[in-house]
């Protein structure tokens, strides 16, 4: 009777694991959504990567966007006249990480306690988790990557919101799935 549970047990699992399986795969759900609106990558990708919505949540993106917030950004200026201002903004909410399906989307979501309102991608508590392991020599002291916010340098499908292990490859180092570190 035992081992009929177990085996069971077992089955309910795998069919969970299969189906999850199945269902990133077909819909391509695992990542971020990507963006390819060319006022956003234009107006948002000329100091740093394009970050996609998917990466905050809507509050943030509110905070980010507000006139006074985008007149000292991160203590450099980044105006936009009213009408970019009001297109990106609502491009930023209705795909932001909390309105999203996509797997990393729910995870960076899920992750921020109730009530905050974070302005960093890189101070998302799922995100600094992930890259606990991303220590001074593959970021600070590594002159390719520089900081944390340069995604791209490491993640090199990210235009596409993909952001699997075999896609990581750090400047200098390799790929991070054949790193000693992993
Ligand atoms: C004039 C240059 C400039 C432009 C244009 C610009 N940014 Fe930034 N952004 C910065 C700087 C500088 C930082 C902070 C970088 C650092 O911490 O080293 C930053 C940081 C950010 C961060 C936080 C990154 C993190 O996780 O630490 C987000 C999110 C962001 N910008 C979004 C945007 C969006 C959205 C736009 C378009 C409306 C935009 N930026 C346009 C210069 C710019
Ligand atoms: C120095 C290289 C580097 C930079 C820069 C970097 N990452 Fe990563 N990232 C990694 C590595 C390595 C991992 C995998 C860590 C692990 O779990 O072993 C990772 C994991 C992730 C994951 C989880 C993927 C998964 O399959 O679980 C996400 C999402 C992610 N990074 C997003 C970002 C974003 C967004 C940025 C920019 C704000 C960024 N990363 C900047 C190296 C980098």
């Amino acid at each position: 009777m035992k081992k009929v549970l177990l085996l069971l047990l077992a089955m309910m699992f795998s069919g969970q694991a299969f189906a999850d399986e199945i269902f990133s795969t077909l819909f391509r759900f695992k990542g971020v959504a990507p963006m390819s609106n060319d006022l956003y990558n234009e107006s948002c990708g000329e100091c740093h990567y394009a970050y996609q919505a998917g990466l905050l949540p809507k509050v943030s993106w509110e905070k980010l966007m507000l006139v006074d917030e985008l007149e000292d950004h991160f203590g450099e200026v980044a105006d936009l006249d009213e009408e970019d201002r009001i297109e990106l903004l609502n491009l930023l909410v209705d795909n932001a990480a909390d309105t999203s399906f996509y797997k990393r989307s729910m995870k960076i979501s899920r992750s921020i306690p109730d009530g905050v309102t974070l302005l960093r991608i890189t101070e998302v508590p799922y995100i600094k988790r992930k890259h606990k392991p991303m220590t001074d020599k593959y970021v600070k002291n590594n002159p390719k990557v520089k900081s944390l916010i340069n995604c791209n340098a490491c993640h090199r499908q990210i235009d596409k919101g993909i952001f699997d292990d075999d896609t990581i490859l750090i400047p200098n180092y390799g790929y991070w799935s054949e790193l000693d570190d992993d």
